[in-house]
């Protein structure tokens, strides 16, 4: 496991205290490790529509976007959350999906910290040729 990974998951922690979670009572964190060494954090925002709630790892995503970063910028992205076991949604799966396909995730599951990319946890994966 790279330093660097477990570094970024404690960041992911830290993060998920900034939670705004009152309706699920769940607290997620997401960190995103840059190409040029940059971290940049997420928490997931939930609202009382609740279709209207966004992922942490969504918010990392997005804010990276909005500081200037593009597809092919991020190396990886850790998440936590105040459960005991976790793993990304399909949707953060496909949004990070645009960024790339060769993105780590790391994350928690049965006691044990996972690394997978994103092509490994979203086979088949959709990149439209036009
Ligand atoms: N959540 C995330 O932040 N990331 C995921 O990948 C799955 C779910 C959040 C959304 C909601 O606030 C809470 O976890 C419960 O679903």
């Amino acid at each position: 496991m790279k330093k660097q990974y477990i570094q970024l998951l404690d960041q992911a922690h830290h993060v998920k205290k900034n939670a705004y979670s009152p309706y699920s009572g769940f607290k997620v964190g997401a960190a995103i490790l840059t190409k040029d060494g940059k971290t940049i954090c997420g928490c997931n925002v939930e609202n009382s529509a609740y279709g209207s709630t966004m992922c942490a790892e969504r918010a990392a995503i997005f804010k990276a976007v909005s500081m200037g970063y593009k597809p092919g910028d991020f190396l990886a992205i850790a998440i936590a959350s105040s459960g005991d076991n976790f793993s990304p949604c399909g949707s953060c799966r496909q949004v990070v999906n645009e960024f790339g396909e060769e993105i780590d995730f790391i994350f928690e599951w049965d006691g044990e910290i996972i690394v997978k990319s994103l092509k490994g946890l979203l086979p088949f994966n959709f990149q439209p040729k036009t």
